[in-house]
């Protein structure tokens, strides 16, 4: 049965993971470098590119020998490497020790979009999941709905016009002065908060699937400007609240024009507590399967990568070894 070896660099995460071909997880190692970038308010991408080149060996040895797999000679099909969208000096990391790891051992290797790793983040806890699926990616780099008619036949149907879920977290957390990155915290916080004590706009209430996030941003910094005295818990319960509002209405509206099987949350911001809870309430009323993948697997991890890995060497075969990384790669260019 073939194995594969997924390695992803594209940002502050050097990750390694074995899946098998019927996306068992053998195994997943992920070293984060966000100490090193946690007072800088964001990730720093030379810092970043620096970490993945001391971390990625031990962490490529780790994935294989908790995968029983032998570091020096492991008995692998492929090696899987995200090669696009991230930071530059990130990605070239993982991609050449995958080239190199790949010659080495004389096997195929095979570029994958990170965005499309990450809509096979659910096919790891159900890998027989029926299809169409809408998928709701949202990530500190990207927002987007998009619609999977089978593995890797993606539609973009919205996406975000200006910052990411993510983001607009990061920087409402930043303005309040908690930590980065500010999701987690936020998300915290706002469970013992009341939602309706700020009043913000929902946005992008067309009909369109598109999503935008900097006019609440706005509204947040304006209205905490105004009321001073609005407890914290209260301030990250509304937000959360309008942020949700809008994902969620958007995810209505693809499900009453788009016929699914299944509902899914992808991307880092699918860790969010009423988010998932949100969208587990529409697929109910909409009666399809809910698909909400535990956070490890919804943040950038390296078996989401080996998973599109074995997808993309099936329908495209390998990549060249004179592939380079793509820092801008859209998910609609893939393959
Ligand atoms: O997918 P990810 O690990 O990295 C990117 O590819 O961006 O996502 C990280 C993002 C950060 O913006 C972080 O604040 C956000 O996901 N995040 C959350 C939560 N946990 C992580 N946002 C809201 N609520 C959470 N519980
Ligand atoms: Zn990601």
């Amino acid at each position: 049965m073939p194995v594969i070896l997924g390695i992803e660099t594209s940002c502050d995460d050097t990750a390694a993971a074995v899946v098998d071909a019927d996306l068992h997880v053998r195994s997943s190692v992920i070293e984060s470098s966000m100490d090193q970038h946690r007072s800088f308010g964001g990730v720093v991408p030379e810092l970043a590119g620096r970490a993945h080149v001391t971390t990625i060996g031990p962490v490529v040895a780790r994935a294989l020998e908790l995968a029983g797999l032998d570091p020096t000679n492991p008995a692998l099909d492929a090696v899987a490497v995200t090669a696009g969208p991230g930071l530059i000096g990130s990605l070239l990391v993982g991609l050449s020790a995958a080239k190199a790891y790949a010659l080495a051992w004389g096997v195929p290797f095979v570029a994958v979009n990170h965005l499309e790793g990450h809509l096979f983040a659910p096919l790891l806890e159900a890998p027989d999941l029926e299809w169409p699926l809408l998928t709701l990616l949202v990530s500190g780099g990207h927002s987007m709905i998009v619609l999977q008619r089978g593995p890797g036949e993606h539609v973009v149907l919205g996406e975000t016009i200006d910052d990411a879920a993510g983001e607009a977290y990061d920087k409402i957390a930043r303005w309040l002065g908690l930590g980065y990155p500010g999701g987690p915290e936020m998300d915290r916080l706002a469970q013992s908060g009341t939602a309706t004590a700020l009043k913000l706009p929902v946005s992008m209430t067309g009909s369109d699937l598109d999503l935008s996030f900097s006019g609440l941003k706005t509204a947040v910094v304006r209205a905490t400007q105004k009321h001073r005295d609005v407890a914290l818990v209260d301030v990250a319960a509304s937000f959360q609240a309008a942020v949700c509002e809008q994902l969620l209405r958007k995810v209505r509206r693809a499900l009453e024009t788009h016929e699914v099987a299944g509902v899914a949350l992808a991307g880092g911001v699918a860790a969010n507590s009423a988010l998932r809870a949100g969208l587990s309430r529409l697929a109910r009323e909409f009666g399809v399967e809910s698909h909400l993948p535990a956070t490890v697997m919804c943040t950038d991890n390296a078996a989401m990568i080996a998973a599109a890995g074995l997808h993309r060497l099936r329908v495209s075969g390998p990549s060249d070894f004179d592939l380079s990384a793509r820092p801008n790669w859209q998910l609609a260019d893939v393959p």
